[in-house]
């Protein structure tokens, strides 16, 4: 078992608790907030042993090995670094950090520290991704052509939820386009050979909604939507040279269908349990404890690429949140 402490008691805290349930090799040990009044309450209402009212007072736990940060984007780099510099292991939420510079400063931290860090791409780690992801390696629908996802919903607009503001590195792309890119990713490869975008903003300056384009040297295309203004069907699909495949709910999904020529159509289903988070927590430690710094499912180079794609995107739609300065 690896011991976990949380900082951040937020949404995502309150949502990956009933999956932490089923998390086998993790021992949730410590929670800390900016408050002590904060922590106490997550504390007592997870059944968690330790409160700090501090971030740094969790860093200085010797007892917590791995820490999970569920703080806003805008804190990721600064909150991931106090902690591998007190040589914990970090399992960081998406968007691993606001940008590109962020995540390069991570990942040579972690370098230094000789601690494990990953980003929080918990999508990856869904049995039916790591199946639609096998059968795209063995060529089931031959090469991809094109791979198409959306993400969204209409929001209700509010400056000064962490979702829109600006201070927190708010907007479409960074909360719900990361899943979408890293989905593109996860099939084609992060090292596209263009991507080119457009964002509508919302009265704040964030992007409200963004659409994007992607070629690859091999000649794939893709193609990707995330908004905050609309409702979408949140489904990826691959298409092949032999069939296509549809990921339905591709951010947790559990439903897979190929469509073959000619009409056939093989639907493959997966036992969902609560959301299924564990399997992150479950890899991370599995990888700490075979004393690994990176996962090989969601690689460093990858989140690192990834930002500076949606770094690029942001800037050329003319949208830079302060840590961009
Ligand atoms: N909500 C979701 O469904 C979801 C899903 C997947 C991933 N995520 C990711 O999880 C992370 C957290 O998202 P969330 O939705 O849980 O956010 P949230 O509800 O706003 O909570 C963030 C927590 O971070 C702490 N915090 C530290 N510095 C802060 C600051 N300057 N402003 C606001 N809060 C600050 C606060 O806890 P204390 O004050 O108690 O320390 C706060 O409760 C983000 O990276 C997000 O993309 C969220």
């Amino acid at each position: 078992m690896v011991k976990m402490g949380i900082i951040g008691t937020g949404r995502i805290v309150d949502r990956v608790m009933t999956d932490m349930c089923n998390a086998e090799r993790i021992e949730l040990t410590a929670i800390a907030s900016r408050s002590a009044e904060r922590a106490k309450a997550a504390a007592e209402k997870y059944g968690i042993p330790r409160a700090y009212g501090s971030y740094e007072e969790l860093a200085e736990d010797p007892d917590v090995e791995l820490v999970y940060i569920a703080t806003p984007h805008s804190c990721h780099m600064e909150n991931a670094i106090l902690m591998m510099e007190h040589g914990k292991h970090v399992l960081c939420e998406k968007a691993m950090a606001v940008n590109d510079a962020e995540v390069r400063a991570m990942i040579s931290c972690a370098r230094k520290n000789g601690v494990f860090l990953m980003e929080a791409m918990w999508t990856r780690f869904m049995p039916a991704m790591k199946k639609a992801r096998d059968m795209a390696e063995k060529g089931l629908f031959r090469d991809i052509r094109h791979v198409c996802g959306n993400f969204s919903y209409p929001g209700k607009y509010d400056e000064s939820d962490r979702v829109y503001a600006k201070e927190t590195a708010g907007g479409a792309l960074l909360d719900l386009g990361v899943y979408t890119l890293m989905g593109i990713t996860g099939f084609l490869g992060w090292k596209p050979e263009k991507v080119t975008g457009y964002a509508v903003k919302a009265p704040n300056g964030v992007d409200m909604r963004m659409s994007v384009q992607m070629i690859y040297p091999s000649g794939a295309t893709a193609q990707f939507f995330c908004g905050m203004d609309a409702e979408a069907d949140q489904r990826m699909t691959v298409y092949g040279q032999d069939g296509y495949l549809e990921i339905p709910d591709f951010w947790h999904p559990v439903k897979l269908i190929l469509h073959r020529p000619g009409g056939k159509t093989e639907t493959f289903d997966f036992q969902p349990e609560n959301e299924g988070h564990h399997y992150e927590f479950d890899h991370a430690a599995e990888c700490i404890e075979k004393g690994m710094t990176e996962s090989p499912l969601v690689p460093l180079e990858e989140s690192l690429a990834v930002s500076g794609i949606s770094t690029r995107l942001r800037r050329e739609a003319g949208i830079l949140y302060p840590m961009d300065l």
